[in-house]
């Protein structure tokens, strides 16, 4: 018998599937740049208020086990936070602080799904949503983000789909719709009309709406972000953000997710995470008093975040210019967090398929970018475009002259 659980298979993570050969490249003296990984304090140094505070609570032996689901200043100053940018009031325990966004995914999976229950995932992913909804043996319902559509989805084809599943056995339930907004990885905010409209659907058919924002902030071209708690009220609903995005933290691990209704399943999924933070005992309790003081000073933050957004704004659109002369690419032009998804014409390459193209692009110009279909986007990669000006300059004319001779070969 094998040692390893079956369900340990399906841990995986595509995003770092190439740092090996890269790591080995960049050992050798060869010049790798990574465009693969989407972490803002990499570029943008997380901002003085937010160190202060940390060593703060560092100074003052904050270094004991926390309150497991969140302390109260954290959960006040995220109150603070919708109160002032949502106008909605979420009761204290509505709000549950985790080990960043994902272990709230965690959580939540855990929570939720037996074998064979069914939860619907839009096209591109984010990876770890299939991760971790088959490790609990659950069944990805695959709705898409249309291309043709600017990465919106369709509202009359969710419909179709979903009344079509009434009738599929082997599923024994659905049990959320999962929606990334801003999104990651094709960089686009979805427009309050279509919001609306995949609210209605979830209603109608009794499923509970997941929305994770964790780029809520970083939105930009003239886009406008709504966020769900302002659609979502009165239905059973959940919203995922946290530390990592808008308040530059990633290394910080702090998340929350919100539940601000009172209905059976909204009150058994809050009672449950707190049982499941219990479990793990407590968050990193300096870190947790540096975000409570990240989120709840909103004169500090708004200036870093002002800025981060602006420079993400320049970044993006500065690499998309550059992608514009390549014949060879087709991109959606992103308008939040800080994403490029090409669609790649592998004919015209002479390409087998996306990860072809990532795995030679890394060996052959030592710029590492993600594979598409590591989230369910074929024929696309995705190129974070964090990295100062010369460095985007640098790589995405490298990415251009790679595919011209490809194409030449
Ligand atoms: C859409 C999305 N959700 C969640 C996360 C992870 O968040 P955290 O660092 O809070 O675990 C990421 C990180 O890239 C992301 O892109």
């Amino acid at each position: 018998m094998a040692f390893l659980s079956e369900r340990s298979r399906f841990v995986y993570n595509a995003l770092l599937e190439e740092d090996g050969i890269a790591d080995r490249m960049m050992n050798k003296g060869v010049r790798v740049v990574k465009l693969n990984r989407g972490d803002p304090a990499v570029y943008f140094k997380t901002p003085k208020y937010v160190i202060d505070a940390y060593v703060k609570a560092l100074r003052e032996s904050k270094t004991y086990y926390s309150k497991a689901q969140g302390s109260a200043e954290l959960v006040h100053a995220v109150q603070k936070r919708y109160r002032s940018m949502y106008h909605v009031d979420f009761p204290d325990d509505g709000i549950i602080a985790t080990a960043g966004l994902s272990e709230a995914l965690l959580f939540i999976n855990s929570a939720l799904i037996n074998k064979g229950d069914g939860a619907i995932i839009f096209k591109p992913y984010y990876n770890q949503y299939m991760t971790q909804l088959k490790l609990e043996g659950g069944i990805p319902i695959m709705a898409d983000y249309e291309e043709s559509r600017n990465w919106a989805m369709n509202p009359d084809v969710i419909k179709g789909k979903l009344a079509k599943l009434k009738l599929d056995r082997r599923l024994n339930r659905i049990k959320y719709m999962l929606i990334t907004n801003p999104n990651n990885p094709t960089g686009t905010v979805l427009g309050r009309g279509v919001l609306e409209e995949v609210v209605g659907i979830a209603n109608d058919y009794g499923v509970m709406l997941i929305s994770d924002e964790i780029y809520d902030e970083i939105v930009y071209n003239g886009a406008r972000f709504t966020s769900l708690a302002k659609l979502a009220k009165g239905m059973p609903h959940v919203i995922l953000n946290g530390m990592s995005k808008d308040y530059d933290s990633t290394g910080f691990r702090i998340g929350f997710a919100i539940i601000p209704e009172n209905d059976k399943n909204s009150d058994a999924l809050k009672s449950k995470l707190v049982d499941y933070a219990r479990v793990r005992l407590s968050l990193n309790t300096p870190a947790m008093y540096a975000a409570a003081e990240a989120i709840g000073n909103m004169k500090e933050h708004k200036k870093a975040i002002v800025h981060m957004t602006a420079e993400i704004e320049k970044r993006v659109n500065h690499s998309m210019k550059i992608l514009k002369s390549n014949n060879f690419v087709k991109t959606v032009v992103p308008n939040g967090a800080f994403y490029i998804l090409p669609r790649i014409d592998l004919k015209a390459l002479r390409m087998k398929d996306d990860r072809e193209f990532a795995q030679k692009l890394l060996l052959e110009e030592g710029i590492q970018v993600t594979r598409g279909s590591g989230f369910g986007a074929e024929s696309h990669f995705r190129i974070v475009s964090l990295a100062p000006k010369g460095i985007l300059d640098y790589s995405i004319n490298k990415i251009n002259n790679f595919c011209i001779r490809h194409a030449k070969r």
